[in-house]
């Protein structure tokens, strides 16, 4: 018998939850104005609203958080994360900053003007935000199969490359500053993109004169896809295949708070002199001292840390597992979800769950409002309100996919807990011919307004 996939580690310390009643969670939605980001986490028994920051650290880690060096310049914890980044990605230039999106904004800050183009494969929204605040637009290129959910392909998170060269060659020279992928594509639901794929878009961009960075958040899970899905990296290493990866690329943005199992932390990284320089002097602005970021030492120490054992196989075995495992059970229930599982969440397809809620009044926010009244699980919502409103028209932008997220912390919830998730689900998708309407907008922000919205029932 084939032995199942189980957890290279075991539990040490545990943070109690609670499992609160329905009446509770009703008077407690409502107050929050039916936007799941408002509750208290208390109110919530399970949290899969994201992935970012929420997972475990090992003994390891907290050994580097008491061995962290905070001095100001030239701390010991900022050259292990520097050797790390040097050895794991090859990139010779870094500069660490608190997060994925601070990292963005030192980047953007020294790349983009406005009027620039920034192609890439379904940008991130905080990228998206970056750019357009910056009067740049953000162009998204992925492949028309990312949209199919029921159909399974192996790399959905693939950038169409006809699609970018056709933006490569409508633009003048000079108007694209940078191209950027996303491994794994969050938006198109965690989904990887093959080496092949990064190959071509790099030699693309290179044809173009146009450098291509990774928004590298989640890149060892997407290393694990290429080495079980892609021909020829079966008898690769996790790290032999991130070095690959990168070796395509120009530079990068990591949010830390993801594949380093980090609490806070993120970095860029680039191989050209000029551009790193030009970008340190946005970092001390934004960030603090090239040398620590917006970070302690402390988290210096434990995202470098955090990085080797994020590219672990025997640990993504387990993390991806876990998120395989969830989504059968949902698929086994008849629940459409995207096909098949990426690397750090299962997505729903709130259009084909919810049919008779009109597309208007928020058909994924409203199966994430029943799925927290049903169990006290949070998810987020990937579609109308997380696209935001067209910049020009002020309209509401109908995203091709309408999604309920449900991100899977690492190393920080049992199979008992996907099971719960699974059987709150299967009782929503029981009754869901009964669920016809959603909710409308009361109050929202100009941009990024799915934080804070509030709505009422429509
Ligand atoms: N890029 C990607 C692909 C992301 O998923 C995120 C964050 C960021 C950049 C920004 O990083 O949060 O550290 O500033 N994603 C989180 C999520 C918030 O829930 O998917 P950050």
């Amino acid at each position: 018998m084939e032995l199942p996939f189980a957890e290279p580690y075991k539990i040490k310390v545990i943070e109690p939850i609670y499992r609160s009643l329905r009446s509770e969670r009703e008077t407690w939605i409502e107050a929050a104005r039916f936007n799941l980001f408002n509750l208290r986490s208390d109110q919530v028994y399970i949290d899969l609203l994201t992935d970012s920051g929420t997972g475990a650290l090992s003994q390891m880690q907290w050994s580097e958080i008491m061995l962290g060096d905070e001095s100001y310049a030239g701390s010991l914890s900022y050259h292990k994360l520097r050797d790390t980044i040097q050895q794991l990605l090859g990139m010779p230039y870094f500069l660490p900053a608190h997060q994925g999106r601070a990292a963005e904004n030192v980047l953007f800050s020294a790349m983009l003007s406005p009027g620039d183009v920034v192609p890439g494969n379904s940008h991130f929204d905080t990228t998206k935000g970056h750019i357009e605040f910056r009067k740049a637009i953000a162009i998204d290129c992925t492949i028309d199969e990312a949209t199919a959910t029921d159909q399974w392909h192996p790399f959905k998170g693939n950038v169409d490359l006809e699609k970018l060269e056709a933006v490569f060659q409508k633009y003048p020279q000079g108007k694209i500053p940078v191209c950027i992928l996303t491994i794994t594509n969050n938006t198109s639901g965690g989904q990887p993109v093959s080496m092949e794929n990064i190959r071509g878009a790099s030699a693309l961009c290179r044809k173009y004169g146009v450098p291509l960075f990774l928004d590298a958040a989640r890149f060892a899970e997407n290393a694990y896809f290429i080495k079980t899905r892609e021909q020829g990296y079966a008898d690769k290493g996790i790290r032999e295949i991130v070095l690959e990866m990168f070796s395509y690329a120009d530079g990068a943005t990591m949010s830390s708070k993801k594949d380093a199992i980090v609490n806070i932390g993120g970095f860029m990284a680039c191989r050209d002199k000029a551009l790193y320089e030009k970008a340190s002097v946005f970092n001390i602005m934004f960030e603090g001292f090239i040398t620590y970021g917006g970070l302690a030492g402390r988290d210096l120490g434990a995202l470098a840390q955090g990085l080797m054992e994020g590219t672990e196989y025997d640990y993504l075995d387990a993390r991806i597992g876990q998120v395989a495992y969830l989504g059968k059970m949902l698929s086994d229930y008849g629940i459409p979800i995207q096909q098949p599982t990426g690397g750090h969440a299962v997505f729903i397809d709130a259009g084909k769950f919810l049919p008779h809620v009109p597309k208007e009044q928020f058909r994924a926010q409203t199966l994430a409002i029943e799925l927290y009244l049903q169990g006290g699980v949070r998810g987020v919502e990937i579609g109308t309100l997380l696209a935001d409103r067209d910049p020009v028209t002020r309209q509401n932008r109908y995203p091709a996919l309408e999604l309920l997220r449900l991100a899977i912390p690492r190393r920080a919830y049992t199979n008992n807990h996907m099971e719960y998730v699974a059987a709150c689900l299967k009782n929503i998708f029981d009754q869901r011919e009964s669920i016809t309407s959603g909710y409308a907008i009361v109050n929202e922000a100009p941009i990024m307004r799915h934080f804070t919205v509030e709505l009422k029932k429509a």
